[in-house]
């Protein structure tokens, strides 16, 4: 089984508004198909997108990122391979207004508090006597390399796959695949769905 974490997250602050980005849910879903082609089973829990996931593809939609992490824990006892590809938010709301909120003379004030690293969480509570191979996504816009390999060692990945901010919403990607064991790879700028290929290249031979 692979299991995919995609797209955006939404935080609601009051029944009409929300705190999101601009991930497209396009990685995410091409890791998918890709897998799919490779014969895997396939989960993809996923923020709201507009994209159709590929034929056979499992999808559960979610909306927040405390709803992904549940999910996503449910799940990842039988999964085999876990990839992070979601941009979850790092934070939420501390109170969601049930009411919209009105327009005051004065300032607003919000209080934000961290929402569960879901890949680490994964990463670092493995199930015993399970091989799970677990790969996260960085999304960096300056000393990637630095900045990824910090992530990668944290967050207790076997790889890490850095992009930059253009990566979120372009249909192309460019990406160095960075693995536990220190080796690099720089991929020449391609689609996402070669890309997505080249991951489960790196996955294979990490198995
Ligand atoms: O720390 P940062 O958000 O840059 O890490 C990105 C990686 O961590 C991605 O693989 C993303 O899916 C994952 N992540 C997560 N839960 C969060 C934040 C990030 O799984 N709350």
């Amino acid at each position: 089984v692979v299991l995919v974490t995609s797209g955006p997250t939404r935080e609601a602050l009051d029944p009409i508004r929300f705190l999101t980005n601009a991930s497209s849910g396009r990685m995410g879903f091409a890791l998918a198909q890709r897998a799919r082609m490779l014969g895997a089973r396939v989960i993809v829990v996923s923020g709201p997108t507009t994209l159709k996931p590929s034929a056979g593809v499992r999808v559960e939609f979610v909306t927040t990122g405390l709803e992904m992490f549940k999910r996503v824990m449910a799940l990842r006892v039988k999964a085999d391979v876990v990839i992070g590809a979601a941009a979850v938010s790092d934070w939420r709301f501390e109170n969601r207004s049930p009411l919209k909120l009105k327009r005051g003379p004065g300032r607003l004030r919000l209080t934000m508090l961290p929402n569960p690293d879901i890949i680490k969480a994964v990463a670092t509570g493995r199930p015993p006597g399970r091989r799970q191979i677990v790969v996260g996504f960085a999304l960096e816009t300056h000393e990637q390399l630095a900045h990824a390999r910090k992530k990668l060692v944290a967050k207790g990945l076997d790889a890490i796959v850095v992009n930059g901010p253009a990566a979120l919403t372009d249909k192309r990607s460019q990406a160095v695949i960075l693995r536990r064991d220190g080796s690099t790879r720089a991929l020449p700028e391609t689609s996402k769905a070669a890309l997505a290929a080249a991951i489960f290249r790196e996955v294979e031979t990490l198995w």
